[in-house]
């Protein structure tokens, strides 16, 4: 996947109810996604969905994403998805230490196990950071260094060259409140510059940046024009088909 062309992700959470629902919008964003360069689109349907949703795109240029995966390649582990299981059902991506999955006791070790694993399956992990809240003194740039320089322990540079890292600042997230396409620049540029400390300029320089956080078809194309950034994690907007693929086209 080159750098320079936008990679948008979306991620459906705990929807849509049923698999009908699910195969129908799969398949509203493969119609609507015919091109087959830029951008680069992704989506990411919950488990029980996948399999379905798997048959809708196979024929378009989409891609399938996972929204989690287990620590664990099989055994007695109830309740779980192996790397190798969403793999079978076609999966490329897996997202990992989304907020939503920290709030639930991820940390950033296990964000680091998970990211091993997903490496040695040849598939490629976005990986989830950002702030809980934003204040004065710019403590949340500290906050965020911290969860790279975590990540960057267990990863060499040529690792670190194929993850994604989507920067998704969880006040952000689900709420309306978008971040200004100039947070998402200077964030651009601090990661950048937290990646050249840890490695070099070159590996920071060809890491994949996502923003993701009330990304809307109304928003994006600012968001992506003056945001730095090289694509989208989008929730909300990603359940309709024609919104997604707004956003997408935004970048185009
Ligand atoms: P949102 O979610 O677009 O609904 O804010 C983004 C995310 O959680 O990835």
């Amino acid at each position: 996947m080159k750098k320079t062309t936008p990679f948008i992700v979306g991620n459906w959470k705990l929807n849509p109810l049923t698999q009908k629902a699910a195969a129908e919008l799969a398949a509203g964003v493969a119609r609507r996604h015919k091109k087959t360069e830029a951008p680069y689109i992704a989506i990411a349907p919950s488990a029980v969905h996948m399999s379905e949703v798997s048959k809708k795109i196979k024929n378009s240029t989409v891609m399938l994403a996972a929204q989690s995966i287990s620590f664990y390649d099989g055994g007695a582990h109830t309740g779980e998805e192996s790397v190798g299981q969403v793999k079978d059902l076609g999966s490329e991506f897996i997202i990992v230490g989304h907020s939503e999955r920290r709030a639930g006791g991820v940390t950033d070790e296990d964000v680091n196990r998970k990211v091993a694993k997903i490496l040695r399956t040849n598939l490629v992990p976005i990986v989830c950071i950002g702030e809980r809240k934003r204040d004065e003194q710019g403590a949340f740039f500290t906050f965020v260094e911290e969860q790279l320089r975590s990540l960057a322990e267990q990863l060499s540079a040529a690792s670190m060259k194929k993850i994604v890292i989507a920067y998704e600042p969880i006040w952000a997230i689900g709420t309306g409140k978008t971040a200004t396409a100039e947070d998402v620049k200077e964030m651009q540029l601090f990661i950048e510059s937290v990646l050249t400390k840890l490695y070099n300029r070159p590996t920071a320089r060809s890491v994949r940046l996502l923003y993701g956080g009330s990304v809307k078809p109304h928003n994006a194309k600012e968001l992506h024009a003056d945001g730095g950034m090289n694509g989208f994690l989008v929730g909300g907007a990603s359940l309709k088909a024609e919104d997604f693929i707004a956003i997408a086209r935004a970048t185009e």
